[in-house]
C-alpha cells in the first residue's frame, strides 16, 4: 500500500542513495513507475503537481488510482503518492483525498509567511502521518505553471524551515526545471553543503532532475540528497518514442491505432528513463 515518505527517505539519507520521485499525468505513467518500481525492488515516489491532479480529474480520481493500481498489480515496494509544489490549498485537498505526502511550496512568499504556512502543513499532515517537503529559494524555469526564480537558497533561511519539523527539504542551488541552458553554471555544491550541516539529518530533495550530468547528480547524494525529482525526461522519452511509432506509419498498420498499442512504445521508454535513473540514484534493490 501507499506509505509516507519519511522512512524511505530516511533510510536514503542514512545509506547515501536517493529516491526517484517521478511525476506522473496519467495511468499510463503511473503503471510504468509502478512496474519499474517493483521490477527493480526500489522504492518510489509519485509525483502528482496541481496541474496534473487537475487534467487527471481531480485529486480523488489520482489517489484511489493509484491506490487500486498498487493492490492489482502486486506491489510490495514501498511507494508514496506526493503532491508536488503544492500551494496552501492544494497541499490541504491532497491530504485530505488520501495522499501519503505532500509538498508545500511556499517559496515564493517571504521568509515569515513560508514559515507560518509550512507549519500549519506540517502540524496537519503529521497529525495523519503524511510526509511533507518543503522549499526554500526556488528552482528555476517553469514547471506547470509554477514559475521559479532561481534564488539560490540561504542556508539559515533553510535551517529555519527544518526546525519546523519537515520531513524533507528542497533548496534551491542553482538546479533548474526542463532543459538547464547551454551556459548553466552546474549545482551550488558550497550552499549545498551548508544546508546540509546546518539542517542536521533532514534528508535533501534535488529538484530539477533532468539533465544534470551523472557526477554532479552522485556529488550532490554524497551531500545529502536523498529525493531526485524527474519530471521532464519521462516526458521527452514518451514523445520520441511515440512518434517514432507514428513516423514509422505502425498506427496505420492493422490495429496499430488502437490506444493500447498507440501509447505501449511511450510506456516502455518511460520505464527505460525511470530504471536508468533508479541504477544512477542508487535505489535499486533498497525496497
Ligand atoms: O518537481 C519536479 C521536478 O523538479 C522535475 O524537474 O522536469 O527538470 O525533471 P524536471
Ligand atoms: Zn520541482
Amino acid at each position: 500500500g501507499l506509505v509516507s515518505a519519511k522512512e524511505m527517505l530516511d533510510k536514503a539519507y542514512k545509506n547515501g542513495y536517493a529516491i526517484g520521485h517521478f511525476n506522473i499525468n496519467n495511468l499510463e505513467w503511473t503503471k510504468a513507475v509502478l512496474l519499474t518500481a517493483e521490477e527493480n525492488k526500489s522504492p518510489v515516489i509519485l509525483g502528482v503537481s496541481e496541474g496534473a491532479n487537475k487534467y487527471m480529474a481531480g485529486f480523488k480520481v489520482v489517489a484511489d488510482m493509484v491506490k487500486a493500481m498498487i493492490e492489482e498489480l502486486n506491489i510490495t515496494v514501498p511507494v508514496a503518492l506526493h503532491l508536488d509544489h503544492g500551494s496552501y490549498e492544494g497541499a490541504k485537498k491532497a491530504i485530505k483525498a488520501g495522499y501519503s505526502s505532500v509538498m508545500f511550496d511556499g517559496s515564493h512568499y517571504d521568509i515569515k509567511e513560508n514559515i507560518e504556512k509550512t507549519k500549519e502543513i506540517v502540524e496537519l499532515a503529521h497529525s495523519l502521518g503524511i510526509s511533507v517537503e518543503a522549499e526554500v529559494g526556488a528552482i528555476g524555469g517553469e514547471e506547470d505553471g509554477v514559475v521559479g526564480s532561481g534564488e539560490v537558497a540561504d542556508p539559515k533561511e533553510c535551517k529555519m524551515i527544518a526546525d519546523l519539523g519537515v520531513d524533507f527539504l528542497a533548496a534551491g542551488i542553482g538546479n533548474i526545471h526542463g532543459k538547464y541552458p547551454d551556459n548553466w553554471k552546474g549545482l551550488d555544491f558550497d550552499v549545498l553543503n551548508q544546508v546540509n550541516d546546518i539542517t542536521g539529518d533532514t534528508p535533501l530533495v534535488l529538484h530539477g532532475g533532468t539533465g544534470i550530468p551523472e557526477d554532479m547528480v552522485k556529488k550532490a547524494i554524497s551531500m545529502g540528497v536523498s529525493k531526485i525529482n524527474v519530471n521532464t525526461e519521462c516526458q521527452w522519452s514518451f514523445a520520441r518514442a511515440t512518434r517514432k511509432y507514428i513516423e514509422e506509419g505502425k498506427d496505420l498498420i492493422g490495429k496499430g491505432f488502437d490506444p493500447r498499442k498507440l501509447l505501449a512504445p511511450g510506456t516502455e521508454a518511460i520505464k527505460e528513463t525511470v530504471k536508468e535513473k533508479m541504477i544512477l540514484f542508487g535505489s535499486v534493490n533498497q525496497a
